[in-house]
């Protein structure tokens, strides 16, 4: 008889990438991906796609940074709007999931320090260090503070990059046996407004699963919560967001 062939735990490591607006912008793809490549870096990908991140993700993605003095910025770069002001169309981010041992630490370490001046002095060589400094100006020209344009993101610890991963990929953008989380088959209709959360359709509001939808099993979880007005492990915009990605609403 044949034996199943199962993958080892270590294996199932994974991490989220994300290909920034100044990577896009300055025709860095290749040159990234190949320091990615699955020989180089030892890893493989398990998911991909082009995302226009609305608002809403950005938030999300950078909620830890909520409050401090580079937030807005950081906004405005992820978003795409800093690097392509009048031609939205092209505001796009490239994301990744990569998986195998070590992940999170190996894609971290190929991607250097935050700081493009810290990545080329400590670094040179690793992604980062190609990346710039930007002077921040308000709307009468003064300086207001600095922004570091640095290629890619990478999560940092192994809870960031399952938060980042669910935030940024359905269980179906990543093929059966890649995916690292508990799915579950979902049964019931959840709506989104943009405010709020229910299970009929109202004008305005896009099915966020439908019955027969795979679904990370915490992002059922906390719609069932939020739906009950109980407390959930997460706001409802953290599992909107994903299924609202490349939907055309301006107002998400
Ligand atoms: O991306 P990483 O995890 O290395 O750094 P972070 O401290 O989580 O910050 C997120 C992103 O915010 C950075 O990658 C930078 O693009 C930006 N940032 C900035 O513009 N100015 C700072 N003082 C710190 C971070
Ligand atoms: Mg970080």
């Amino acid at each position: 008889m044949k034996e199943a062939v199962v993958m080892d735990k270590k294996e199932l490591e994974q991490t989220l990438i994300l290909i920034k607006p100044d990577a896009l912008k300055n025709s860095l793809i290749g040159y990234v991906l190949s320091q990615l490549s699955e020989v180089h870096s030892g890893l493989r990908f398990a998911g991909a796609k082009i995302v226009h991140v609305n608002r809403m993700l950005a938030i999300e993605h950078y909620a830890e940074h909520r409050g401090k003095p580079f937030f807005p910025a950081l906004l405005d770069y992820i978003t795409g709007l800093a690097h392509y002001p009048s031609e939205p169309w092209k505001r796009r981010v490239i994301a990744f999931v990569f998986q195998g041992p070590k992940a999170i630490s190996k894609i971290r370490e190929i991607a250097g320090p935050t700081d493009p001046n810290e990545a080329r002095e400590k670094k040179p060589g690793c992604i980062r260090a190609l990346g710039t400094i930007v002077r921040l100006k308000d709307a009468k020209g003064n300086y207001i503070g600095e922004r570091m344009d640095n290629l890619i993101h990478a999560s940092a610890r192994a809870d960031e990059a399952e938060r980042e991963i669910k935030l940024w990929f359905k269980p179906s953008d990543i093929p059966p046996l890649m995916r690292a989380y508990p799915t579950e088959i979902n049964e019931e209709h959840f709506y989104f407004d943009g405010k709020k959360l229910t299970m009929k359709h109202e004008k305005g509001s896009v099915c966020l699963v439908a019955p027969g939808d795979c679904v990370w099993k915490t992002d059922l979880t906390a719609l069932r919560a939020i739906h009950q007005g109980k407390t959930a492990h997460c706001n409802i915009e953290t599992v909107a967001a994903k299924y609202l990605i490349n939907e055309k609403r301006d107002d998400f």
